[in-house]
């Protein structure tokens, strides 16, 4: 048996029949039924999981700064060591990766992953374009059953998610109509940075570029320290999606959770004009997502950087809250940010009586242990989490398609089912991305 086999069967088995007296030498918690995980990115959002894997086996550490790994390695210090991602996934005893690298590289190292057999944790967003993200939603799901995956879009974890969930499924708000989340931030820039001279010596920066096309260094397009700003290089094409896949994946997980979504049949979106180096501050993007069995077709929205939903009553101030969905029905609206939510009826014939509260042993369980510890306890178990490659792959995919139809300017009808616009032909090369060679998707 695979040790990645056995460290499941160990723990679905119930670890009892197998534990030793006095030594425990399996189970959940015993040191051979631990992970052995890579770390991908070793600083910045990579130290935000040393806690939740410091319980496992960290085996490979990998980052494109000398001096990040170094200071990943003050931490783990038995893990071997990488700048380049490719190699370091081809290290034989790793079963687990968690990817914390610049966007532009996630769908590329969570699919080879995949490839390799190896549960992933991967840092929002997961892809950069629609087709990263059908490749690697493809890709889990031709390994559901072998693998566990995460999206990090760790605010799932709150019981927020919980309840606005339980608020829609269960008709607060009447049938539910429409659904839109939004941003505040906004992170402008001109165009790509002009050269500024060598990297230092310690920093990989061709490593860093990976698949992206070529541009050359500026230190600018990095975070200068601890206390930085992070994400400078976030919101030029070649390397991230703006705000969409900052903000928006976090934000829209928080619609996304209360509605069961299929892929949308259609898109469209407006904002700043166009910039061929950066991704728009002010934007928004419009879907129409399909009806399912407990609910009709929805129409789902996501605004940033300015760009808001109406507000549907005065008493109501969207604009007070930073991040926030809304959920628009027949005979309410449910606004929420991440951790508070509001009801608001819609007029005088919605007196709730159409609504019945759960009963407190119905309510949606808490995810006990936090969003990583769900990861890490799936990948030895049940394989099951919140926010896997196929719930949070379908979500990046919409919010990436209405980048697209900001790119073509119209809106367009979409086939989830071959990823293919159907009536704008102008929209295919939008769709996917050019990378350099040596760079494969699917390695
Ligand atoms: N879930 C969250 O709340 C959250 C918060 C912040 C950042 N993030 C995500 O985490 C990722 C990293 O963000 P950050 O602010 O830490 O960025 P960062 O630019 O500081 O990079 C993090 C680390 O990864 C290294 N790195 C970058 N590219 C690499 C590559 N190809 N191979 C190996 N190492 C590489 C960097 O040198 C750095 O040490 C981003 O994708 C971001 O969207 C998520």
């Amino acid at each position: 048996m695979k040790r990645r086999q056995f460290l499941r069967a160990a723990t679905m088995a119930g670890a009892g029949a197998m534990i030793l007296p006095r030594v425990r030498l399996f189970g959940a918690d015993a040191p051979s039924n631990k992970l052995n995980i890579a770390l991908l990115g070793t600083w910045g959002r990579g130290e935000a999981h040393f806690g939740a894997i410091s319980t496992e086996n960290v085996v490979a550490l990998c980052d494109v700064n000398e001096e990040h790994l170094a200071f990943g390695a003050r931490k783990f210090p038995a893990a071997k060591q990488y700048n380049d991602w490719r190699k370091c996934l081809d290290q034989k005893d790793i079963n687990a990766v968690v990817c914390c690298t610049a966007d532009h590289n996630h769908a590329f190292a969570a699919n080879w992953a995949l490839n390799r057999g190896l549960h992933v944790y991967c840092e929002k967003p997961l892809a950069n374009s629609v087709e990263e993200a059908r490749v690697v939603r493809a890709n889990y799901l031709k390994n559901k059953g072998k693998v566990a995956t995460q999206v990090g879009t760790q605010r799932h974890e709150y019981e927020n998610f919980n309840r606005v969930r339980e608020l829609v499924l269960d008709g607060a708000v009447g049938q539910l109509e429409s659904v839109c989340a939004w941003g505040n931030r906004q992170l402008g820039r001109p165009g790509y940075l002009p050269a500024a001279g060598d990297p230092p010596r310690h920093f990989h920066y061709d490593l860093w570029l990976g698949p992206s096309p070529y541009h050359p260094y500026n230190p600018g397009y990095f975070s200068g320290g601890p206390g930085m700003n992070c994400l400078q290089w976030n919101m030029y094409w070649d390397f991230g999606s703006g705000q969409v896949g900052d903000m928006g994946s976090h934000t829209m997980d928080l619609a996304w959770n209360a509605l069961d979504a299929d892929l949308p049949t259609s898109a469209e979106a407006k904002g700043d004009k166009f910039n061929p180096d950066v991704t728009p501050v002010r934007f928004e993007e419009h879907f129409d997502i399909p009806a399912n069995t407990w609910r009709p077709a929805v129409r789902a929205s996501w605004y940033q950087g300015g760009a808001m939903p109406e507000s549907p009553n005065r008493c109501i101030n969207l604009k007070a809250i930073d991040h926030g969905a809304m959920f628009e029905g027949t005979k309410g609206v449910l606004v929420a940010d991440f951790t508070s939510r509001v009801l608001y009826p819609g007029g005088d014939k919605a007196d709730f009586t159409y609504y019945k509260p759960r009963a407190k042993e119905a309510l949606l369980p808490p995810m006990r242990g936090g969003f990583q510890r769900e990861w890490i306890n799936a990948c030895k178990g049940s394989l099951k989490t919140s926010c896997d490659f196929d719930y949070g792959g379908k979500m990046i995919e919409m919010m990436l398609l209405g980048l697209v139809a900001y790119r073509v300017g119209n809106k367009f009808s979409y086939d989830g089912a071959t990823g293919q616009v159907t009536d704008c032909p102008e929209a295919a090369q939008y769709l996917r991305r050019t990378y350099r060679p040596g760079w494969p998707l699917n390695g």
